[in-house]
C-alpha cells in the first residue's frame, strides 16, 4: 500500500494537497486491517511524501522525498544498499552484474545490523600504547610497502595462536596478510581459478564471496546446508576448483560443520583436485560445546586454504585479515598480492604482533566472549517474550548473530516494515540462490547491539511482523 500510493505522488496523481482517504475508509474498501493502511499513511508520512493536520486527516505534501531513501525503497530485500547509478551503459557487464546483486549495507551500526562487534569495548589505552611505542622507532622499511606480505614478528605471534586456539597446522611463512577477507577471497579465485570456471558455495551463502566470485567470472554452484554444514553431492555432474566453505559458523544460518562432513568435504576436495577456501570469520565466540578444529588443520591432503579476519575480534575499520596457504602457493600469493595490491600498514601490524604476543588478543577474546554470550541470551529472552511461537530461533552455538525462522510473516516485507522503524533484520531468503529452498527468516546480528537496546528493538520487530501478518 505503501509503495502503491508513493508512486501515485511521484507520478503526479496524487497532487500536492490532496486528502487521502480516512484509514478507516479505506482499510474496509480494500477489506484489510486497518493497522496496515495506518502504518503506510505513517511511513508516507515518515519520509516526507505526506503530512498531517491536526486530527483532520493526511494531506499529500509538495516537497520532494530524500533521494537516498527513495534509492533504498527501491529494492527493499537489502536493508540500507547504495543506489546505483541510473546509467549503467559505460559500465562493464561484470560491474552490472555486480551492481545487480549488492549485499553491502550502508547501515553499519544499530539493531540488528550482523557481524558488528562490540567497538566500545576494545581496549584502546592498550593499543594506544603499542602504536606509541610503535612509531617511536619506526624504520624506514616499516613505513613502506614491506615485502613477503606480513610483518615477520606477527606471522610468528599468529603461527603460536591459532595453532593452540584453531588447530592451524603451519608456519609463518605460509601466512600472507591481506586489507580484510574480501581481498583475501579475491586473491584465491584469481590465483586458483579461470573466468568460467566452477566454485561450490554454500546455498545461503555470504554475500560478499559471492560478489568477489561474481565479479572474478567464476560460475558458482550453490551447495545445500543442513544441520550438520554443507552437505556436498558425492558424484558431482562437474567438479568444482574451488570450495568456499563457513565451518566454524555457516554464514548465515549459524549451523556449525560436524565432524564427518569436514572429513567428507577434505576427502572430496581431494578427488576432484579442488581447493577448499575456509573463512573462519567469527569462530572465536564459541558459547556451546568444544570448538571443532578448523578444516586446515583437519585436511591431510592439504587442499585447504584458511581465510581469518581481525574484523570481529578487533574492529573492522582495522581492515587486516590474512591467509594460510600450502606452501607450495606461498610464492605464488606473495608476489600477486604486490602485483594487485601491494603491502603496507606494517606499522599496524607490528603493534599488533606486541598485542597477540602480550595476551591481551586472548584476553579480549575471553572477555567478549562472556559478554556475546550474555547478550545472545538477553536477545532469546526477549524473542521469546515477545515473540513466542512466531519464531524457532536457530545458529546460536558460536558467532556475533543468529537466525529466527519466521512461522508467520514474510520475512522480505518485515525487513522492509522493520528497516522503516530503524531496525535492520536482513531476510534470510535473501541470502539462498535456490528461492525453491529458501528459509523464511531474519538473521539478527547482536555483537554492536548495546544490552539496553535489546528489549525496545525486538519491540519493534514484533510490530513489524504483526503488522505484515495482519496484511
Ligand atoms: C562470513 C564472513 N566472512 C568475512 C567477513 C568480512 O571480514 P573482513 O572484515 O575481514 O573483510 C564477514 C563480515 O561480516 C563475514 O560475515
Amino acid at each position: 500500500m505503501f509503495d502503491d500510493i508513493r508512486e501515485a505522488i511521484l507520478a503526479g496523481q496524487l497532487s500536492p494537497g490532496t486528502r487521502l482517504p480516512p484509514t478507516r475508509e479505506l482499510a474496509r474498501e480494500l477489506s484489510i486491517a486497518r493497522n496496515t493502511v495506518l502504518y503506510a499513511y505513517e511511513r508516507l508520512t515518515d519520509e516526507g511524501y505526506t503530512h498531517t493536520h491536526g486530527g483532520s486527516g493526511t494531506y499529500v505534501g509538495d516537497t520532494a522525498p530524500d533521494p537516498a531513501l527513495l534509492a533504498r525503497i527501491a529494492d527493499p530485500g537489502r536493508a540500507g544498499e547504495p543506489a546505483l547509478p541510473a546509467d549503467q551503459s559505460r559500465l562493464s557487464l561484470r560491474a552490472r552484474e555486480l551492481l545487480a546483486s549488492v549485499g553491502a549495507s550502508d547501515l553499519q551500526v544499530g539493531a540488528f545490523v550482523p557481524g558488528i562487534p562490540d567497538v566500545s569495548q576494545f581496549p584502546r589505552g592498550v593499543w594506544q600504547r603499542l602504536i606509541t611505542k610503535v612509531w617511536k622507532t619506526a624504520s624506514q622499511e616499516q613505513l613502506g610497502y614491506g615485502s613477503r606480505h606480513g610483518h615477520p614478528p606477527l606471522k610468528r605471534a599468529l603461527t603460536e595462536y591459532l595453532s593452540l586456539a584453531r588447530g592451524v597446522d603451519c608456519s609463518p611463512e605460509q601466512i600472507i596478510v591481506t586489507q580484510g577477507s574480501h581481498q583475501a577471497i579475491d586473491l584465491c579465485a584469481r590465483l586458483l581459478a579461470d573466468p568460467g570456471e566452477l566454485v561450490w558455495v554454500e546455498d545461503p551463502c555470504y554475500w560478499g564471496a559471492r560478489s568477489v566470485f561474481r565479479s572474478a567470472g567464476l560460475r558458482m554452484d550453490g551447495i545445500a546446508v543442513d544441520e550438520h554444514g554443507i552437505r556436498p553431492p558425492v558424484a558431482p555432474e562437474s567438479a568444482p576448483r574451488l570450495i568456499f566453505v563457513t565451518p566454524s559458523h555457516q554464514y548465515p544460518s549459524g549451523v556449525v560443520m560436524s565432524l564427518a562432513r569436514r572429513r567428507l568435504l577434505t576427502e572430496l576436495a581431494h578427488r576432484h583436485n579442488a581447493w577448499i577456501i575456509e573463512d573462519d570469520y567469527d569462530s572465536e565466540f564459541r558459547y556451546q560445546g568444544a570448538p571443532l578444529p578448523s578444516l586446515q588443520g583437519l585436511d591431510p591432503h592439504r587442499n585447504t586454504i584458511y581465510v581469518g579476519s581481525f574484523s570481529k575480534v578487533l574492529y573492522p575499520g582495522l581492515r587486516l585479515a590474512f591467509l594460510i596457504v600450502p606452501p607450495e602457493l606461498v610464492d605464488a600469493f606473495s608476489v600477486a598480492q604486490s602485483e594487485l595490491h601491494r603491502g603496507g600498514q606494517l606499522s599496524v601490524q607490528a603493534a599488533l604482533a606486541e598485542f597477540i604476543s602480550d595476551g591481551h588478543y586472548a584476553a579480549h577474546v575471553r572477555r567478549m566472549r562472556k559478554i556475546y554470550g550474555e547478550r545472545q541470551m538477553l536477545l532469546i529472552d526477549e524473542l521469546q517474550r515477545q515473540l513466542g511461537d512466531e519464531v524457532a530461533i536457530v545458529g546460536t552455538d558460536t558467532g556475533l548473530h543468529l537466525s529466527v525462522i519466521l512461522r508467520h510473516a514474510n520475512d522480505q516485507l518485515v525487513s522492509r516494515f522493520a528497516l522503516a522503524h530503524g531496525i535492520v533484520a536482513r531476510p534470510l531468503s535473501s541470502y539462498f540462490a535456490d528461492s525453491l529452498q529458501a528459509q523464511n527468516g531474519l538473521v539478527l546480528g547482536y555483537g554492536g547491539v548495546a544490552d539496553a537496546e535489546i528489549a525496545p528493538a525486538v519491540g519493534k520487530l514484533a510490530r513489524a511482523i504483526e503488522l505484515v501478518k495482519g496484511s
